[in-house]
């Protein structure tokens, strides 16, 4: 079978399950925070995060929804394991899971989510593959269900050329930058934006937009 991205992104991802927490330390956290907070979310919803890679946004909902379900996919079986573990360890009893799933077919039945988050996943994906995954949230979101993305910022030249040259060395790492096109994609899902806002964490942009099925 040939290799894929997908297969390298897996790869890579399960190689970086260790070091990847630094990555929401330095960059990540404002984005996270503010994803929550515009999400609308409250305790005792169905919540679905894809992507968790190590899961600190995941141990963010789940603190968040404590009576409610939160559940998690990766495509990294390293990445779920973890935030997997930690989650029993951090939340026993709390009504959670996360598990290795690739976002493109989740297996999980129409309608069954309030609310579905996805953070700095869609840069990693092909565009035939964003929409693929896009059209698998809108399926498993509830009807007026909220969709609430993390995207990274394209509004800063040199963080661009830096990303640029980074998605050229190792693409299935740094996928390539998506924010200007990603409305748009969000539209043609058949989905109304309800937010937006740009969030910087030292240099790193992140713009977070929710969107209503
Ligand atoms: C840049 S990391 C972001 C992790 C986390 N969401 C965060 O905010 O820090 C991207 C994650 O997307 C996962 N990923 C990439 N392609 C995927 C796919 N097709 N389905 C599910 N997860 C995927 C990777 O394994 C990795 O853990």
């Amino acid at each position: 079978m040939p290799v894929t991205i997908v297969d390298r992104t897996r790869r890579v991802y399960d190689r970086l399950a260790g070091v990847y927490p630094m990555s929401t330390y330095f960059f990540h956290s404002r984005a996270h925070r503010r994803a929550l907070e515009m999400s609308g979310i409250h305790d005792g919803m169905r919540v679905l995060e894809v992507a968790t890679g190590s899961g600190e946004m995941f141990r963010r909902l789940v603190r968040h929804n404590r009576k409610g379900c939160t559940i998690g996919v990766d495509l990294s079986p390293n990445m779920a394991a973890r935030t997997h573990r930690r989650i029993e360890k951090e939340f026993p009893g709390a009504s959670t899971l996360c598990q290795a799933v690739d976002a493109r077919h989740l297996p999980f039945r129409d309608g069954m989510f309030d609310a579905v988050f996805a953070c700095y996943l869609l840069e990693l994906l092909s565009c035939e593959d964003i929409q693929r995954t896009m059209s698998e949230i809108r399926r498993v979101l509830r009807d007026r269900g909220t969709l609430t993305l993390v995207l990274i910022g394209q509004n800063t030249k040199m963080f661009n050329r830096l990303y640029r040259i980074g998605g050229k060395v190792a693409p299935a790492f740094w996928g390539r930058q998506v924010e200007t096109r990603v409305p748009e994609m969000i539209e043609a899902a058949n989905m109304r934006i309800s937010g937006e806002q740009v969030v910087y964490q030292t240099f790193y942009p992140s713009r977070v937009l929710t969107a209503r099925k």
